[in-house]
């Protein structure tokens, strides 16, 4: 055997080798594996700077290069959400599409509906980078993005043609924010209201982000009932028959006291909203945190989150006497969704889980939701909704 045909045969092998990985890495992105993505495509993400991935993240999904989940949501998990029947119970959180681009690749995902936002009146660029931190060996996220937002025009102009142009039957909500130089808050959501309503299944009154200097001090009893009569007030005056649901988002780190507070003002007709989102990311840093960013100031979002927040939707579902709640924070599998809606949630969202196990753990959470329902003899996901505040 001569040593160019040796040399030539190495070639066709390393070709052969490199070929077949791709092939196979090709095969596994586009079906979706669940492995595959946390142990392969994840990891190399996070090579890259985390914003950075997280803007891929939306190109990709923007131009619906994410594969299609081929997984068929069965009937246990289908629910009504306002009046909407979703396929599944399953929703992304606020802040990863923030400005609306994406809301087509994300329901190919397999996710139930979709929260835009934050989204602020005025075009605002956020805090200085870097914003984003990932605490690997916590499965969390610290982030200080401070409402980076294209304001309401622009946004309006994404759902309008997603509306109006691709004629999209999905449930989707706008996280509204307000801008950090703005002197009326309160106007800042009313205009949110009056600016969404048109495409809005549901829009959010955040304040709980923590980013934003002044803005959780609107969740303090009187600053909140003022806020809430206007918003509930300029939903009601809406001149559209359907008219969009509004629901609060709250922060996990108010006291009991607090809690309780706010429990109150919901009670009253004219602050009446539809729902709760329980909750936003913490300020608190758990002592359990190992990863070097544990320190960096902003929102703490992820796995220690989780009981946190599971514990807090309990408690606002017994102090509202059961009001609409919709769960997140630290959902990574089936279990820590089905504990939500156990405590009170109709319906989850989540987002941090999509940073470490990517599009796939869609699919698993709802998988695996499903069978846990199934094997405790539920026919339906919202006969379990509240079940261990019943025992
Ligand atoms: C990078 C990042 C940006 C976020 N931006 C917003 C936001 O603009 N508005 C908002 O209401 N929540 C925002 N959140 C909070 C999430 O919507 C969610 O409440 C929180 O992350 C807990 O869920 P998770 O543990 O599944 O991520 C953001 C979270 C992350 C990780």
């Amino acid at each position: 055997m001569s040593s160019l045909s040796l040399k030539q045969k190495l070639k066709s092998i390393a070709i052969l080798t490199v070929g077949g990985y791709g092939v196979f890495a090709l095969v596994n992105v586009f079906k979706c594996n669940e492995k595959f993505y946390k142990q392969v495509v994840m990891p190399l993400m996070h090579r890259l700077d985390p914003e950075k991935a997280h803007e891929l993240a939306i190109f990709i999904a923007k131009h619906r290069l994410i594969p299609k989940s081929s997984y068929k949501d069965p009937a246990v998990l289908k629910c009504n959400f306002f009046g909407k029947q979703l396929s599944n119970p399953v929703g992304l959180a606020a802040g990863f599409d923030k400005h609306g681009e994406a809301i087509i690749g994300l329901r190919d995902v397999g996710f139930g509906f979709v929260e835009v936002g934050s989204v602020t009146p005025n075009p605002q660029l956020g805090n200085d980078k870097p914003r984003l931190f990932r605490l690997k060996e916590d499965k969390a996220v610290v982030n200080r993005y401070g409402f980076n937002s294209i304001g309401h025009d622009r946004v309006v102009e994404s759902l309008d043609d997603i509306r109006n142009v691709h004629h999209l039957n999905y449930t989707f909500g706008v996280n509204l924010g307000k801008n950090k130089s703005s002197a009326d808050s309160i106007n800042d959501y009313v205009e949110g209201v009056k600016k969404f309503a048109p495409f809005a299944d549901y829009l959010v009154i955040n304040v709980s982000s923590p980013n934003t200097p002044g803005l959780r001090a609107l969740q303090t009893k009187v600053a909140l009932e003022a806020l809430l009569k206007a918003v509930v007030e300029t939903r009601n005056n809406l001149s559209q028959v359907t008219k969009p649901y509004l629901l609060l988002k709250l922060a996990p780190d108010l006291s009991y006291e607090e809690c309780k507070d706010i429990a109150e003002v919901l009670k009253k007709k004219s602050c009446k909203v539809d729902g709760l989102i329980v909750c936003n990311s913490t300020v608190e840093r758990p002592e359990s945190l190992q990863s070097d960013h544990k320190s960096e100031s902003g929102g703490l979002s992820g796995l220690p989150l989780n009981d946190v927040s599971t514990k807090m939707i309990s408690e606002m579902h017994k102090l509202t006497d059961g009001m609409m709640i919709v769960g997140v924070g630290g959902i990574f599998s089936g279990k820590d969704a089905y504990n939500k809606i156990k405590a009170g949630a109709s319906v989850v969202q989540l987002y941090t889980g999509m940073v470490y196990e990517g599009p796939p753990i869609v699919t698993k959470v709802k998988r695996e939701l499903a069978e846990l329902l199934m094997a405790d003899g539920y026919t339906n996901v919202t006969e379990a909704v509240g079940k261990d505040l019943q025992q």
